[in-house]
């Protein structure tokens, strides 16, 4: 294995690696490490069938299950399909999933630690999917923000997101809702494993901040997810098939971008590691 930086602030190229065979423990220790420093790894050139991606991914932790089953891989419910393909009528994954800058899973109590997206087919232009270093973004804020937001908390809402990205499809049902009710986590979250500190915010997920209703709360948050994405902490990923991609969901946000989904075919596989609560 050797291990090139993408850029000065996010991202590690893995090179002759195959994840077909399972890692050596002191390799995974070394890709573990340069996940949590550098927040997102990329493989390419991979080939792997289903369960090779789900036994790469389980050893980063216990892998968790999306709430729109009908977008999971059969046979495969710890793969969750991204995709405009229709299959009989059926579309086989969830389309424009994404397309605005969030962390994965940030509305539940324990999001996730980490996803790991691989690309089976991807267009020739357009689709790419942009990184933002969180820990860039807590750097490079003024000693008076950073201060001023430490104790505050970000209202992540599922129905919230739900409404502004899919406000074409059928509203969720209360059911759904139930599932995932809105709940808070603190705008600056520690990384657990590094120590570092982190924004944790959100673009269609956050609505609002706790205790700042009114305009306040809003103009605050949309500096915030202003800030968070400058291009001085944005990576684009331009996706080739065989692509196996890792983020570390405590440090980044990520979105995707479109692409002409009439003319081009794009299938993604997503695993998605537990985590823990942010502090
Ligand atoms: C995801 C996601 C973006 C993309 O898989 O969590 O946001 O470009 N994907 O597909
Ligand atoms: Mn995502």
């Amino acid at each position: 294995m050797k291990l090139q930086p993408i850029t000065p602030f996010l991202g590690i190229e893995v090179h002759d690696a195959d994840l077909r065979k399972p890692v050596a423990d002191d390799d995974f220790a070394t890709l573990r490490e340069a996940l949590n420093q550098h927040s997102v790894l990329l493989f390419r050139d991979q080939t792997l069938s289903e369960a090779e991606h789900v036994a790469f991914s389980r050893r980063f932790g216990p892998l968790l299950t999306h709430v729109l089953a009908q977008f999971l891989k059969p046979g495969f419910p710890e793969i969750y399909v991204l995709s405009n393909v229709v299959d009989g009528g059926k579309p086989i994954g969830n389309h424009k999933e994404g397309w605005n800058w969030h962390s994965d899973l940030s509305y539940k109590a324990e999001p996730c630690l980490g996803s790991l997206l691989y690309a089976i087919e991807t267009p020739p232009e357009g689709a790419d999917t942009l990184f933002a270093s969180m820990y860039a973004a807590f750097d490079a804020l003024d000693d008076d923000t950073r201060d001023f937001i430490r104790p505050l908390r970000g209202v992540h809402s599922y129905s919230s997101y739900y409404g502004k990205a899919f406000a074409d499809r059928t509203p969720l049902s209360s059911e759904q809702k139930a599932a995932v009710p809105d709940i808070t986590h603190p705008l600056v979250r520690t990384h657990p494993e590094t120590g570092r500190l982190s924004l944790y915010v959100g673009e269609d997920v956050v609505s609002g901040i706790e205790g700042m209703e009114g305009p306040e709360g809003q103009v605050l948050l949309a500096r915030l997810n202003a800030h968070a994405v400058d291009s001085r902490f944005v990576y684009r990923h331009v996706w080739q098939p065989g692509d196996l991609l890792i983020w570390d969901n405590r440090s980044t946000m990520h979105r995707a971008t479109p692409y002409d989904d009439v003319k081009y075919r794009r299938v993604m596989h997503r695993t998605t590691v537990a985590g823990d609560r942010p502090f």
